[in-house]
């Protein structure tokens, strides 16, 4: 990679400076490619770059990867973190709306980075201030970093971000990881296989944009004879919390789990990908295969939220 910047990443610079980042379609598929192109440049990002900044962590929903690494990459750029990973303790237990914490919010910060159970909330919270919004994962709806830092581990093991077999495994219903990375993969023209139990099936709203984009895929309810030809299996958590009725998740909640065994049956070179946490959908026995990419994606995170907190702070190393 050159040292000086190619026109197509000064642009995407210039175009995100400033602005949110609450969903994956506001990057065309080329874009997608020239910002993981920028992601490599800030792996040895100067430690100061954000010196003197803000970011304000405003966690409605429980967080480990998402929120740490948001504030790791703030600090080791030099920058400084507020913020709550319970609402609880703040006034929305007393009834303040979103749009007023964010008010209140803007005023001791730089830049914010939200996640909400509401499906648009993320939205709401860049409507209602003049800063930068980083949607950290807006209900059962998207999840734009994560599909990010997806993108960069899946082009670093496959060499190649386009024309590739992906399944998903899992709750393709309620996940937002899912949900933002297929609309991605989609985008970049890979074709792909659909796991899930009959009741937790990818919306129609959602296959009918994937048709819309022209993308091959297929559904399935089971893994024996849908993952010997994948090149990446990205399996997804059961989510719980997004259930209404506990009875619908205690049918549901097996009903997959990738092990060392089951993984014989698949391509040499496939990797086992996993937004985590997990639950028991992928056994232990596979954390020390080299298919094993998830604990490099939480790794990923780390610098693709780097690069986007400096890019929407308008800041470039
Ligand atoms: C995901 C999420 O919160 O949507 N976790 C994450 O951010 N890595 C996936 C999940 O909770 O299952």
């Amino acid at each position: 990679m050159s040292d000086s910047w190619s026109p197509a990443e000064l642009a995407l610079a210039e175009r995100m400076s400033r602005r949110d980042i609450v969903s994956i379609r506001q990057f065309s598929a080329d874009e997608l490619e020239t910002l993981l192109d920028i992601v490599e440049r800030f792996e040895g990002a100067p430690p100061t770059l954000l010196q003197g900044r803000v970011l304000a962590a405003l966690f409605f929903e429980p967080s480990t990867r998402t929120r740490l690494s948001f504030e790791s990459a703030m600090c080791r750029l030099g920058g400084s973190c507020i913020g709550f990973a319970e609402a609880k303790n703040t006034s929305t237990a007393k009834g303040e709306s979103l749009p007023d914490t964010l008010r209140m919010v803007e005023q001791y910060c730089d830049i914010v980075v939200i996640r909400h159970p509401r499906e648009g909330a993320a939205r709401l919270a860049a409507e209602s201030t003049h800063l930068p919004v980083i949607n950290g994962g807006d209900g059962a709806n998207q999840h734009p970093t994560q599909t990010l830092l997806d993108l960069y581990t899946i082009r670093s093991r496959c060499k190649r971000l386009r024309g590739l077999k992906i399944g998903f495994v899992g709750d393709l219903k309620y996940g937002r990881a899912a949900h933002s990375l297929i609309e991605a993969l989609g985008m970049l023209g890979n074709d792909l296989t659909l796991i899930s139990p009959a009741s937790l099936r990818l919306s129609e709203r959602r296959l009918e944009d994937l048709d819309e984009m022209a993308v091959t895929w297929r559904t399935s309810n089971q893994l024996a004879g849908s993952i010997e030809e994948l090149d990446v299996l990205y399996v997804t958590r059961i989510q719980r919390e997004r259930f209404g009725d506990p009875l619908h998740y205690e049918r549901v909640k097996n009903s997959y789990q990738i092990d060392a065994e089951l993984l014989e049956t698949a391509a040499p070179e496939m990797i086992v990908m996993h937004p985590l946490p997990r639950v028991n959908e992928i056994a232990t026995d596979v954390d020390d295969s080299p298919r094993a990419a998830y604990f490099e994606q939480a790794r990923n995170g780390l610098t693709v939220r780097k690069t986007l907190l400096a890019l929407a702070l308008g800041v470039r190393p």
